[in-house]
């Protein structure tokens, strides 16, 4: 069988159970994982083939940035669940931000994005990266001049947007194939959890831990905005860059950890590399930050309690998600 109709069936009749999918109007039906709600799919972006195409062609292509080296998938690896592996990924010219590249497992949930949170759409997210001086270091409007240079991209964007590439394609385009990266056939999805991941997820769950008190749902993040007390001073104040209110310094979007095993190293900086170290941070209670989470407390933990939990983490690996030819380039 085709991995491509794993992710995404062409919708041609639909049956009545699949009547209450948001976007059942569209042509084109995203393939969600057994127990998912439908994402919300924007009125001015409806999915399409030649829309997903596109973004995907624009997502993998060096074009985007200034010297035409570096693309959304330098920085956003399939392999390693569309993060890197690295605590910074060096942009053009080698020039290196300060924050670890983030996984894109399931973006189409998320009503908000970047690290502080201040970016309401996947659509604006895209101007980020292309803006950023560590990054891309281009502009939109320079992007859409060279794509307009290229008839395969001319062809292909009056095809998905009825109109030449411009800045409205670009970021629709990118957003739409962005939406396609769902993942929820993990060994846990699929209740295939062994004694001692079972361990690891009463743990996970338990009040003692409170791990599921931040990173619960389906998507193994409550979305919410939280200093989880890495340091006692931060350099990289997280949320308050965006409000400037001292409640939000060292406040960071709380990460799904679906897939987490392949993502290290951790945290917003990168700063941890393995999940045994994430654990300690979080059994010594953190480093007491004025903001601090009155969910971080501390707990002691078993070597063997620790195997489990960790295992049970492992246990949100997607390797249908890492391995699904379609998102190869
Ligand atoms: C040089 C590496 C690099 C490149 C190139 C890059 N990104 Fe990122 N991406 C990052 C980093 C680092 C973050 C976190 C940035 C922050 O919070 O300031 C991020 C965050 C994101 C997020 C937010 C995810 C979330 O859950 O909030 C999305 C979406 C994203 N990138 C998509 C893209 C797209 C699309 C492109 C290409 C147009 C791209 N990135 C290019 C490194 C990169
Ligand atoms: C108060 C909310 C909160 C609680 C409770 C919490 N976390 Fe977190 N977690 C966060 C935040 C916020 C981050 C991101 C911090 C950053 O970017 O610096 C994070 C990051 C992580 C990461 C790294 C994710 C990545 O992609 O870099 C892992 C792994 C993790 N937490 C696991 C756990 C485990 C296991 C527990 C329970 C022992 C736990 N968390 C409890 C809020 C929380």
């Amino acid at each position: 069988m085709i991995k491509f109709f794993n992710i995404l069936a062409l919708l041609v009749v639909f049956s009545s159970c699949e009547r209450d999918s948001a976007i059942v109007d569209d042509p084109f039906r995203l393939s969600i994982p057994n127990g998912f709600p439908s994402p919300t799919i924007p009125e001015d972006n409806k999915l399409s083939w030649e829309r997903i195409e596109l973004g995907k062609k624009l997502f993998f292509d060096p074009i985007l940035s200034m010297d035409s080296t570096i693309s959304c998938a330098s920085c956003h690896k399939q392999e390693f669940a569309f993060a890197d592996n690295l605590a910074i990924t060096p942009g053009v010219q080698n020039r290196l931000g300060s924050r670890n590249s983030m996984s894109l497992t399931n973006v189409a949930y998320h009503d908000f994005f970047m690290r502080e949170g201040g970016v309401p759409t996947l659509e604006m997210q895209v101007l980020v990266p292309i803006q950023d001086h560590n990054e891309m270091a281009f502009n939109i409007v320079s992007v859409a001049e060279k794509l307009n240079l290229d008839s395969n991209y001319v062809k292909a964007s009056l095809q998905a947007y009825n109109r030449a590439p411009d800045p409205y394609v670009i970021t629709r385009a990118i957003a739409s194939f962005e939406r396609t990266m769902l993942s929820g056939n993990s060994d846990y999805d699929k209740n295939l959890l062994n004694q001692s991941e079972l361990n690891g997820k009463e743990l996970f769950f338990s009040d003692r831990l409170a791990c599921s008190s931040c990173h619960g749902t389906f998507l193994f993040t409550d979305h919410g905005i939280e200093n989880n007390g890495l340091y006692e001073v931060y350099e990289d104040s997280g949320r308050y860059r965006l409000t400037h209110l001292q409640e939000d310094i060292g406040k960071f979007k709380v990460p799904t950890l679906r897939n987490i095993e392949l993502t290290a190293p951790y945290m917003h900086n990168g700063s941890l590399e393995t999940l045994e170290q994430v654990i300690e941070h979080y059994a010594e209670g953190g480093k007491g930050h004025f903001n601090q989470s009155e969910l971080i407390t501390g707990f002691s933990i078993s070597e063997e309690e620790k195997y489990n939990l960790i295992s049970f983490l492992k246990s949100l690996t997607d390797e249908e998600f890492i391995q699904n030819s379609f998102f190869e380039e």
